[in-house]
């Protein structure tokens, strides 16, 4: 099943790094003309270096919970490549802490880039999607999504939601054209989980080596699920929320 898209655009958000860096390179490869947002220059950079002087890339220095920054990568990416057809909403940051004992600014912090960041870039994407009859989000949520894990419940909590925000935005523009389906991964080994491995084991080792995959998952396989997300061989796929764990949520 071929999933070739030529010459689609996609935003992806969290683009100089881990799952997104993967995603704008394999969207790249692909074929795709390819828009990153990254709120960290330097990883933006290291990125973009990466594609010589390819034309089907760009980058935006931004913040996903910033709604003037989200605007301006939108309107940067239309005035560029003249559509957005796919937008992944991947950018997240961890933020761990008890419920008894969480500040208020950790809570709005992941609240505002894990949950009203994948908002704010729908709502600004959406009527444009709306005015070109089509368009795709891939929401990454996590395998926290669907269970209270413990420990994180800013983090918890925004997950869920994004399955929340995609199930709303499925239902809400079907008719329209618009797919919204929620990408659900499970442990990864990226930059955002560097502290928990480690060259002689990590303090999560154990506890991977028991789910049934038993092993980390790289960021290339979640681009893979994303890219056919994306793509016209999952025109059918409306409001999912496909978890991609290793069978960590099947234990
Ligand atoms: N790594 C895992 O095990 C895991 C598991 C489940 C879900 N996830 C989710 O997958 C997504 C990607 O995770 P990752 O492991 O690749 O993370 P990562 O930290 O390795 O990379 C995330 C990238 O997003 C950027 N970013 C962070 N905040 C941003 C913001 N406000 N605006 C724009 N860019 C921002 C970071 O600078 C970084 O480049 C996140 O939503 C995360 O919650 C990760």
């Amino acid at each position: 099943m071929s999933t070739k898209n030529k010459m689609k655009t996609v935003l992806v958000t969290g683009g100089g790094a881990g799952m997104g860096q993967s995603m704008v390179r394999r969207f790249h490869e692909e074929g795709y003309q390819v828009a990153a947002l990254e709120v960290v220059p330097t990883r933006l950079a290291e990125t973009l270096g990466e594609f010589g002087d390819s034309d089907r890339i760009f980058g935006v220095v931004g913040d996903v919970s910033d709604p003037d920054d989200v605007t301006r990568a939108v309107n940067d990416t239309l005035e560029r490549f003249g559509s957005i057809d796919v937008v992944c909403n991947n950018a997240g940051i961890l933020g761990e802490g008890l419920a008894g004992e969480m500040t208020l600014e950790t809570w709005h912090r992941v609240i505002g880039v894990n949950l009203t960041g994948v908002f704010l870039m729908c709502r600004a994407a959406i009527p444009h999607m709306v005015a070109q009859g089509k368009g795709v989000f891939v929401n990454t949520a996590s395998s926290s999504a669907f269970v209270g894990g413990g420990g994180d419940i800013a983090y918890t909590a925004s997950k869920h939601g994004v399955v929340g925000i995609t199930r709303a935005i499925a239902i809400e523009y079907a008719k329209q054209g618009i797919r919204a389906n929620a990408l659900c991964p499970g442990a990864t080994a990226t930059p955002m989980t560097a502290s928990y491995r480690g060259p002689n084991g990590g303090p999560y080792d154990e506890f991977i080596a028991a789910t049934p995959a038993g092993r980390w998952a790289q960021p290339e396989e979640m681009a893979e699920l994303a890219l056919f997300m994306a793509s016209d061989a999952a025109d059918f796929v409306h409001g999912a929320a496909w978890c991609i764990d290793g069978g960590w949520t099947a234990l």
